[in-house]
């Protein structure tokens, strides 16, 4: 069966975690993505956190990079460049989040490579974005949660800012960026133009976390962080569940308008007789007492586990959620029946517990096939793309450009 994407070339000049979720997206979706890699070591994603061996990939750079090829390239070398444009011109999309003004420096920036391919679209991630005040900083995943408001909203009022650990300014303007190129390809099938399209990490986090800005707006103040309470007024909180270990809750939401989510969980907890308290009387009494109906909550939830929790009250209609740690979220059958998560072999690694894509298409089915490894598509990338033979790639390789 073929694929949304099929067809569709990237030359991919992404690393780290924001560009790469982004173009591994549109591999899942089955564009034939070529990672361009430096030497001698590549994306330093293959090293990056919890690099338990040196000498073979991380699972950070396996979770982000499925589905790709892998090409040595030295852009610092003239030969390194034209192999670049010669695989430029081949390209239906060119992507890249290095630091503000590299790829100009590389000769490899947006009006270079229009020259190129006027058909290519040229994506790109920074941090703030091209133009702007702070468009020359460099930016990490928590330089976006903290410039965009996220990290203020994060946390509870009498403590600092806190990082939320869902990478919204990494993975987020990925999938931002994902959404930009597919609009440009649609766009250029009417115009037969690429363009440029960029999103800032900044801008990104700030579009997710939009809603947040409802009271600022209201009242012109800044809005305090919150902890674990629901933002739009209704009764939510974290209860503890048996067992008393650090993840050991679920957490609990009841609609600002729905009253039955209510009548299950006093049946479900058995206290009925809470029904009649004047501090639950009504959605935002609830939402006012909230510790009190947590510690009535809890007088129920901490003798039974967190699975029973959310099991009992979800399928009463309460919404609910036990919190899953990482462990056991790779091995939640929910996310194993849904093949979500599965089981993938990696020549060096072995067999690993491997995410795969969220996105489910009826008449285009994601594979998820293992990331490269360092360099393993240079020859056959440059003999059939680029118009190398093999013996010139030896060459190429013996100078190190490839
Ligand atoms: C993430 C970031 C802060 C890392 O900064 P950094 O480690 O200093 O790396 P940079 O991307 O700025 O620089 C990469 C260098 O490698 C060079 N390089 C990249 N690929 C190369 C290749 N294949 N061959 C030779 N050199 C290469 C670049 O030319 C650049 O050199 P220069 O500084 O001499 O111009 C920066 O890339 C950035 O701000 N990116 C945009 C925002 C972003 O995506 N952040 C999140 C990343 S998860």
């Amino acid at each position: 069966m073929s694929k949304a994407l099929d067809g569709i070339r990237v030359i991919d000049f992404t690393h780290d975690q924001a560009g790469p979720a982004c173009t591994q997206t549109l591999a899942w979706l089955g564009a034939d993505v070529i990672k361009i890699e430096r030497p001698p070591n590549g994306d330093r994603a293959r090293k990056l956190w919890y690099s338990d061996r040196a000498d073979i990939d991380s699972y950070f750079f396996l979770l982000l990079n499925s589905n790709k090829r892998s090409v040595v390239l030295n852009l610092k070398t003239d030969e390194g460049k034209e192999i670049a444009r010669r695989l430029i011109r081949e390209a239906d999309v060119v992507a890249e989040n290095l630091g503000p003004g590299a790829m100009e420096r590389l000769g490899l920036g947006y009006e270079a490579v229009k020259k190129l391919n006027p058909r290519a679209i040229y994506a790109s991630i920074k941090g703030f974005g091209s133009y702007g005040p702070y468009s020359d900083f460099k930016c990490f995943e928590m330089i976006a949660q903290a410039t965009s408001g996220g990290m203020s909203l994060t946390g509870f009022p009498d403590r600092p800012p806190v990082v939320t650990g869902v990478n919204v300014g990494d993975a987020g303007t990925g999938m931002h960026l994902t959404i930009a190129i597919l609009a440009a390809l649609v766009q250029r099938q009417r115009t037969g133009r690429g363009q440029l399209v960029e999103v800032a990490m900044q801008e990104a986090v700030l579009n997710i976390t939009r809603v947040k800005f409802t009271p600022t707006l209201t009242n012109g103040r800044p809005l305090e962080r919150m902890g674990n309470r629901s933002a739009s007024g209704a009764y939510a909180d974290l209860v503890r569940c048996a067992g008393g270990g650090p993840n050991d809750y679920v957490y609990l939401m009841l609609p600002p308008d729905n009253a039955e989510p209510f009548e299950a969980l006093v049946d479900a907890i058995g206290r009925q007789d809470v029904r009649s308290d004047e501090r639950f009387s009504t959605p935002p009494a609830r939402a006012r007492h909230s510790d009190d109906l947590t510690a009535v909550i809890e007088g129920w939830t901490m003798k039974h586990d967190k699975h029973e929790v959310m099991r009992a009250l979800a399928s009463r209609g309460i919404p609910c959620g036990a919190v899953l740690d990482t462990a056991e979220v790779l091995r939640d059958p929910h996310l194993r029946e849904r093949g979500t998560v599965f089981d993938l072999e990696h020549p060096t690694r072995g067999r690993f517990s491997m995410i795969g894509c969220p996105l489910r298409l009826s008449d285009s089915p994601i594979e998820t096939s293992r990331a490269p490894l360092f360099g393993e598509h240079t020859e056959d990338v440059l003999t059939t793309l680029a118009g190398y033979t093999a013996d010139e790639v030896r060459r190429l390789r013996d100078t190190g450009v490839v």
